[in-house]
C-alpha cells in the first residue's frame, strides 16, 4: 500500500490500524483496552494484555524454525573478536544470566542499572531484565561517574550490572573505578553488582557485592519468560534535559514490541531472516530500539560493533562489516559518515568490498546535512534516508517508509510524518503556521505505541516538560517547517540540547559545572557548528572581581570538570574568559548571538540588549577560540 493510502488509513482510525500491527507479535493475553485514555493526557496502549519482550525476542522465534539462524553478531576491530550467536544460543545466554540476576534477588519491577560497553553481554542482560520483568536503565560508558550516580538514585537499581572496561582506540577505559565513585556518591546503594571481567583489565570486586558475570552464569539455572502487562515498563533511559537533572524516559513493553515490529517492515523496508545494522551504541536509544529490540522482534540478525566509523583499523571499516556480515540495511549518524568522508573523499576504500546486498542506509540523531547526503548517495548508489526521532518517541516521527514506497528525497528533509504521528507546526499562540513557515514542531496527542508513557515517577515532569506549553499535543522542543509537498525540515532545538555528534547533551548540565568553579562568577555554554560532530560547546566564563590566578589555569580545570562530571562525550574541550557576558536588560545572556557570531551567520542586534558595545568584545573572544569571522 502507497504511503499516502497508509497514513490515511491510519488517520481514519488509529485504534484499528494499530490492533492490525498488534495481531503481528505474540501476546500472552489479549488486552481488554486498545488504548486507555482515562488519565488523559497520559494515555497507555494495549491495556490489560499481557506478553514479554524477550519471548518475542527469542524464545517465539526458536520456537518457530529459527533457532538456527544467526539472531546477533558481535564485531570488534578493537578487540580483534568477531563472536556469533543464533537464536537458539541467544536464547539459552539470556535465560540463563535471567537466572542469576534472579538469583541476586530482582524481580519483575526492580530497576536494573546496565553501565557496560558495547560487549553482546550489554545486550544479554537487556534481554535478561525483560524475561523477568525488571526494568533496565542503560548508562551510556561515556558518563562520568557522577551522571550514573545520578541515575542510580532516581531509577534506585537492586543491581548493576557492569563490565571491568570499555576499550576507545588507544585507550582502555575502567569501568568499575567509576561504577565504585557513582556507589560512593550515590544516597540509594544497590544490593549487588555483576561484573563482566574482561581480558583487558581486571576489575576488584568488592567482598559481598560484586559478583564474578561468568561465576554466577555458570552456578545458575535458567529463568522462564515471566508474563508482564503491556503497560508495564521495560525500560527506563535517561536523556538530557534542560538543567543537570537527566529525564527519566519510560518505554512500555506491549506498545514498544507492536510499534517496533511495525518500523522494521514499513519505515526500514526489511524481511525477517535479513541483517541489519545499527551503528550506534546500546546506551543511546538507537541501540536500545534498534541493535537489541526491533531486529530481534522482527527475526533479523542483529550487528552489534564495538568499533568507530575511522580509525579501526581505517575509514573502511563501515564498508568491511557490510560485506564480511551481508548487511542489508544499515542505520547510523550523519556524524559517522562525515568522519569517513573527511578520512577517504574520494570514497575509495567502498571499492575495495562487496556491498553487492546493502540496500539502503539510514541516518539519523541529527540533521542530515545536504553535502553528507549527496556524499553518501553518489559513493553508495542506494537510498539514503535522512528520519527524525528522539529519545522520548523510542521509534521514527518523520522518515521516507521505504517498505511502504520510496517517496523521492528531498536534501535536508526527515521526509514525511510516519503514521501515527500527526505532526504540526505551530506558532507562539497555537496556530498552525503556513507551509516553509518556522515554527514549533509539535504532535497532537495521543503519541502512537512505543513513545513514553510519562517519566520514571515523575508525571507532573512529563506534562509540565511536554505536554503543557499546547493544550493536546506534545512539545518536541524542536523548531522547523512543513513545505508544500508536507515533507518535515527539521532545523533547530527550543531549548538548550545541543548535538554533538549525534550525542544528545544539555549546555545548561555544563554550565552548572562551569559556575561551580570557585573562580567563576558566570558563564555560558553554547554549541557552536563543527564539521565533523555537527556541533561542539564552548564555554565563556567570566571570573569572580579580584581573581588573580591566570585565567589558562581556570580554563584547563573548568574543560577537566566537565570531563569529570559530565564525561568525555561531552566533548567540552574550549573556553575563554571574558570580561562579561552580552544580556539583555531584563539580565538574560544573549546566547543566541553569540553562537549567531561564533558560526558567522547575520544577527539582528538584540532590541533589548542592555549594551551593545559587548558585541564587539563577544567577537574577539569567539575568535581567539577559531570561531567566527
Ligand atoms: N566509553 C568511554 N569513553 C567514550 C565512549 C565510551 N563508550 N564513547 C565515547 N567516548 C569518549 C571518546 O573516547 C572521546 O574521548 P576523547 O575526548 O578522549 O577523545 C569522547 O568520548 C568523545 O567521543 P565521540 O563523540 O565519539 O568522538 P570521537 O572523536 O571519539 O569520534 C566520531 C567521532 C564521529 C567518529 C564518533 O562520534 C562516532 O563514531 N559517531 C557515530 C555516531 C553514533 O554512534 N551516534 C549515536 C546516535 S545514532
Ligand atoms: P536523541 O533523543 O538523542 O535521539 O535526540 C533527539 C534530537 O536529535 C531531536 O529532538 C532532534 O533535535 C535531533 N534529531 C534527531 N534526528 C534528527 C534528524 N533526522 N534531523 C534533525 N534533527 C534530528
Amino acid at each position: 500500500m502507497s504511503y499516502a493510502a497508509t497514513y490515511s488509513r491510519w488517520q481514519a482510525d488509529p485504534e484499528a490500524f494499530w490492533v492490525e500491527a498488534a495481531r503481528d507479535v505474540q501476546w500472552f493475553k489479549r488486552w481488554e483496552q486498545v488504548l486507555d485514555s482515562s488519565e488523559a493526557p497520559l494515555y497507555r496502549w494495549f491495556a490489560g494484555g499481557e506478553m514479554n519482550s524477550c519471548y518475542n525476542a527469542l524464545d517465539y522465534h526458536v520456537a518457530n524454525g529459527r533457532s538456527d539462524q544467526l539472531a546477533l553478531i558481535y564485531d570488534s576491530p578493537v578487540t580483534n573478536t568477531i563472536r556469533k550467536y543464533t537464536y537458539g544460543q541467544l536464547r539459552d545466554e539470556v535465560a540463563k544470566l535471567a537466572g542469576a540476576i534472579a538469583a541476586l534477588g530482582v524481580e519483575k519491577g526492580d530497576r536494573v542499572i546496565i553501565y557496560m560497553p558495547m560487549v553482546p553481554e550489554a545486550a544479554m542482560a537487556m534481554l535478561a531484565c525483560a524475561r523477568l520483568g525488571a526494568i533496565h536503565s542503560v548508562v551510556f560508558g561515556g558518563f562520568a561517574a557522577n551522571e550514573l550516580a545520578t541515575r542510580i538514585d532516581d531509577a534506585k537499581p537492586k543491581l548493576i550490572v557492569s563490565a571491568s572496561c570499555g576499550i576507545e582506540p588507544g585507550r582502555v577505559v575502567a569501568y568499575k573505578p567509576l561504577l565504585d565513585e557513582a556507589i560512593r556518591l550515590s544516597t540509594h546503594k544497590p544490593s549487588s553488582c555483576l561484573i563482566l571481567q574482561r581480558p583487558m583489565a581486571q576489575a576488584e570486586l568488592v567482598e559481598g557485592r560484586d559478583h564474578d558475570w561468568l561465576t554466577a552464569v555458570r552456578a545458575a539455572q535458567p529463568a522462564p519468560c515471566v508474563s508482564v502487562a503491556a503497560t508495564d515498563p521495560l525500560y527506563i533511559l535517561y536523556t538530557s534535559g534542560t538543567t543537570g537533572m537527566p529525564k527519566g524516559v519510560v518505554r512500555d513493553n506491549g506498545g514498544h514490541l507492536v510499534a517496533l515490529k511495525w518500523s522494521m517492515k514499513n519505515v526500514y523496508g526489511v524481511e525477517p531472516g535479513e541483517v541489519f545494522w545499527a551503528a550506534s551504541d546500546v546506551g543511546w536509544v538507537v541501540g536500545h530500539s534498534y541493535i537489541v529490540y526491533a531486529p530481534l522482534f522482527h527475526g533479523c540478525t542483529t550487528i552489534l560493533y564495538e568499533g568507530k566509523p575511522v580509525g579501526t583499523p581505517d575509514a573502511g571499516a563501515f564498508w568491511r562489516v557490510i560485506a564480511d556480515h551481508k548487511v542489508n540495511v544499515m542505520f547510523t549518524a550523519p556524524t559517522a559518515f562525515r568522519a569517513i568522508k573527511r578520512e577517504d573523499p574520494a570514497g575509495k576504500l567502498i571499492g575495495d568490498y562487496d556491498l553487492s546486498q546493502f540496500r539502503t542506509l539510514f541516518l539519523a540523531g541529527e540533521r542530515c546535512d545536504p553535502d553528507t547526503l549527496y556524499w553518501a548517495q553518489d559513493k553508495l548508489g542506494i537510498p539514503v534516508i535522512d528520519h527524525w526521532w528522539q529519545t522520548e518517541t523510542g521509534w521514527p516521527m518523520a522518515a521516507n517508509l521505504i517498505g511502504l514506497e520510496l517517496l523521492p528525497v528531498k536534501a535536508g528533509s526527515a521526509t514525511v510524518p510516519v503514521p501515527g504521528y500527526d505532526i504540526r507546526v505551530l506558532d507562539p499562540e497555537g496556530d498552525e503556521v503556513a507551509p516553509g513557515d518556522i515554527g514549533n514542531i509539535v504532535v497532537k496527542l495521543p503519541l502512537p505505541p512505543g513513545c513514553l508513557p510519562t517519566l520514571w515517577q515523575n508525571d507532573a515532569r512529563y506534562k509540565q516538560s511536554y505536554l503543557s506549553a499546547y493544550d493536546g499535543y506534545y512539545s518536541t522542543a524542536d523548531a522547523g517547517f512543513k513545505d508544500e509537498d508536507g515533507y518535515v525540515h527539521i532545523m533547530s532545538r527550543t531549548d538548550d540540547i545541543i548535538n554533538v555528534a549525534g550525542h544528545r547533551l544539555s549546555t545548561g548540565a555544563m554550565e552548572e559545572v562551569l559556575a561551580s568553579h570557585p573562580d567563576v562568577a558566570e558563564c555560558a555554554v553554547l554549541g557552536v557548528k563543527d564539521d565533523l560532530k555537527g556541533e561542539v560547546p564552548i564555554g565563556f566564563l567570566v571570573l569572580n572581581a579580584g581573581t588573580t590566578r591566570n585565567p589558562a589555569e581556570i580554563v584547563a580545570e573548568v574543560v577537566q570538570m566537565v570531563r569529570n562530571q559530565i564525561g568525555p562525550v561531552a566533548s567540552f574541550k574550549q573556553a575563554t574568559v571574558v570580561q562579561r557576558l552580552p544580556k539583555t536588560r531584563s539580565g538574560k545572556i544573549l546566547r543566541g548571538t553569540i553562537k549567531k557570531i561564533a558560526d558567522n551567520e547575520p544577527y539582528r542586534m538584540p532590541a533589548t540588549i542592555d549594551d551593545p558595545a559587548i558585541l564587539g568584545e563577544m567577537a574577539e573572544a569567539v575568535e581567539k577560540l577559531g570561531y567566527g569571522r
